[in-house]
């Protein structure tokens, strides 16, 4: 097993993806970090600024491609040869939202997941709530790569 998928949302990449990801291409041969598409969801940040992100913040991690797809994430496993999808896991809620997911992605395809715990300075830490702490004024700056902030503070000032 050499190649593994990062996928989520990325609305936008915070240091707890970075985190996941960085631990998986310390694992795997090659990792696809991949911004799945949710047509019935407005993102803040549009698929292309989220995927621009991401190639940029995991620029200087080797092994590490980013793509964007919309569909079974399954199925794009099976297209690209990928053998396993790996989550980050950050609280005992994301167990069991997560485990379900990971069960019906084995029950289609036989692809696996594998749980990374995040490490416990970012087991707070997602998109969602990054981005209404920065809308409400609050500093996200620890929580986010540089770039990420500098864009995020760019959208909710303007
Ligand atoms: O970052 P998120 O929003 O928690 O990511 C969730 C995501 C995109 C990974 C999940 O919604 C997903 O896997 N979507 C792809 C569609 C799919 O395969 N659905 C069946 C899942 S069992």
């Amino acid at each position: 097993m050499t190649h593994v998928l990062c996928p989520g949302s990325f609305d936008p990449p915070t240091l707890g993806h970075l985190d996941i990801i960085a631990a998986a291409a310390e694992l795997f041969e090659t990792v696809t970090v991949a911004v799945v598409v949710n047509p019935a969801k407005t993102g803040l940040f549009t698929v292309p600024e989220r995927l621009a992100l991401l190639r940029a913040v995991t620029a200087s991690i080797g092994g590490v491609t980013v793509d964007s797809f919309d569909g079974l994430l399954v199925d794009y496993c099976t297209a690209h040869g990928i053998a396993a999808i790996v989550k980050g896991i950050r609280t005992a809620a994301d167990v069991a939202y997560e485990q379900q997911m990971a069960q019906m992605n084995a029950h289609l395809s036989g692809v696996r997941t594998l749980f990374l715990p995040t490490a416990p300075e970012h087991a707070f830490v997602s998109s969602s709530l990054v981005k209404e702490v920065a809308r409400l004024g609050g500093d996200v700056s620890s929580l986010l790569p540089p770039a990420v902030t500098e864009q995020l503070l760019a959208k909710v000032r303007g």
